[in-house]
């Protein structure tokens, strides 16, 4: 079967420094392979590569086996990529609804037509509303943004994320700068994003817990380079990745828990 998203050569360079140095990755509809790696690994340049914010210095992406080469991010949502927003794109005087709402929009262009439009006026709060309680935010739909607290704020991201309705999610730490206590949650609203079957899902996450139970498979970059991409028990069993990574990542976890 044709990968839904493959990477040929990727390659970014700044300045002297290759962030991303030459990624063949491939990855089949439906699946959830998570990315791991040292902070400035490349983890979120590479990230930023697919989605179409910063152009590769060499080499092809590949969506449904056609290239993305010209596409803008605009272009690579529309078809079916889509990027977590950060909290910089969340309106913080908005209501967590309006925000939603917005990012529905953002992908139906609605025409003003005046009856059409309250139809659609309806179907998209309706929409809103659902996508509100799929990432358990749904008694939150009437608070302002920036009252939010930072849990919610991430669930609030991935809410106006799966408005957009691309099959491809990109998630970039959506635990980053959490509590302990709101973590549990997160996991829980990706792994029912995971069990409704309909999503193929690309998480760059540090809690190798979360990452062991929710992955079908795990890369792992390094200096910018693939350093190995198997199931989660292929990556715990190799050698590299333990010498080169996962020793030091459990005792970093053992320091903070
Ligand atoms: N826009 C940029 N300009 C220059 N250097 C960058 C830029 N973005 C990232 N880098 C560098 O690329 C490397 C990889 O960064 P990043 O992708 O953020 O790593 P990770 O997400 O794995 O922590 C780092 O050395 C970082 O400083
Ligand atoms: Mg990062």
């Amino acid at each position: 079967m044709e990968p839904i998203i493959r990477t040929e050569n990727l390659s970014i360079q700044f300045g002297g420094h290759r962030a991303v140095d030459g990624v063949n990755f491939k990855m089949q509809a439906k699946h959830f392979k998570s990315i791991i790696g040292p902070n400035g690994a490349g983890k979120t340049t590479f990230f930023n590569l697919l989605s179409g914010e910063l152009k590769p210095t060499e080499g092809e992406i590949f969506l449904r086996g056609k290239s993305l080469a010209s596409d803008s991010s605009i272009e690579r949502t529309r078809k079916g990529l889509g990027r977590s927003f950060q909290i910089t794109n969340v309106f913080p005087n908005l209501t967590v609804l309006e925000n939603v709402r917005l990012a529905v929009q953002s992908r139906e262009k609605v025409r003003f037509n005046f009856i059409k439009h309250y139809l659609q006026y309806k179907a998209i709060t309706n929409e809103a509303v659902e996508k509100l309680e799929q990432v358990l935010l749904g008694n939150k739909v009437n608070a302002v943004a920036s009252q939010l607290s930072h849990g919610e704020k991430r669930k609030l991201e991935i809410a106006m994320l799966l408005a957009l309705n691309t099959e491809i999610l990109l998630l970039d730490e959506p635990t980053a700068g959490m509590s302990l206590e709101e973590v549990p949650t997160i996991l829980e609203v990706i792994r029912s994003i995971k069990e409704q079957g309909d999503k193929t899902i690309l998480l760059i996450e540090h809690k190798m817990d979360m990452i062991l139970d929710l992955s079908d498979s795990i890369m792992v970059l390094f200096n910018g380079k693939l350093l190995a991409d198997g199931t989660p028990s292929e990556i715990m069993d190799n050698e590299t990745v333990q010498n080169a990574y996962l020793g030091g990542l459990y005792d970093e976890q053992l320091i903070k828990t």
